[in-house]
């Protein structure tokens, strides 16, 4: 057998195509009714939420995210990485940043999977610190078993309960996989 497609690669689909196109678009819809009261329509010079994408694996998740919002939105992106020198384990350290001020501006920050919480942890606080109005979180998959900073998380598109290691839709394994259009669980025998 050929392993060129990376669809036959994967053991298990755990969100289809179509799963991820249905609930993308319920949140879409969740979030412009939760930011209605900001009034785009009765004021041109209202500034539109700005969606923060942290690189890389919410790439595709916020692509197609924003294409469903009825409202003008803006967005930015920035990098973070977990890895450290092995002595700081779980230290976030910022490897690039937004290109524009937050300040005053209402925040939603846009994960793939949110997993031990320390990167979202993280990202509030420096956006906090940077005096924005508001900072809302909405991530794909809430991983909750793994977690060790308690966070609010606003929007979820699913709820992930077991320890999968998940690829696809923006989430790799060794950078591979994120351009599956759906979720799943890579063969044991493509895991080094
Ligand atoms: C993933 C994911 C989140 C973070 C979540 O990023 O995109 O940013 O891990 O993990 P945590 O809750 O345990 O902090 P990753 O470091 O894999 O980089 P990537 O987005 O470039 O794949």
């Amino acid at each position: 057998m050929s392993w060129d497609r990376i669809e036959d690669r994967i053991e298990r689909i755990l969100y289809s195509e179509e799963a991820i196109r249905q609930r993308v678009g319920e949140l879409a819809a969740q979030i412009a009714g939760d930011y209605a009261e900001r009034g785009y329509a009765n004021d041109p010079k209202c500034r539109p939420i700005l969606l923060v994408g942290i690189l890389r694996g919410a790439l595709v998740f916020m692509a197609d995210l924003a294409r469903r919002f009825p409202m003008p939105v803006e967005y930015d992106l920035i990098s973070v990485s977990s890895y450290g020198d092995g002595t700081a384990p779980n230290e976030v350290r910022l490897v690039k940043d937004l290109e524009k001020p937050v300040d005053g501006r209402d925040v939603l920050i846009i994960e793939d999977i949110i997993d031990t919480g320390y990167t979202i942890e993280y990202l509030k606080q420096n956006f906090a610190t940077r005096n924005a109005a508001s900072i809302r979180i909405c991530s794909l998959v809430d991983k909750t078993v793994r977690r060790e900073k308690p966070v609010a998380i606003d929007y979820a598109g699913f709820t992930l309960k077991e320890d999968a290691f998940i690829v696809g839709y923006g989430m790799d394994y060794a950078e591979l996989y994120r351009n599956l259009p759906f979720v799943g669980i890579l063969r044991p025998e493509f895991i080094r």
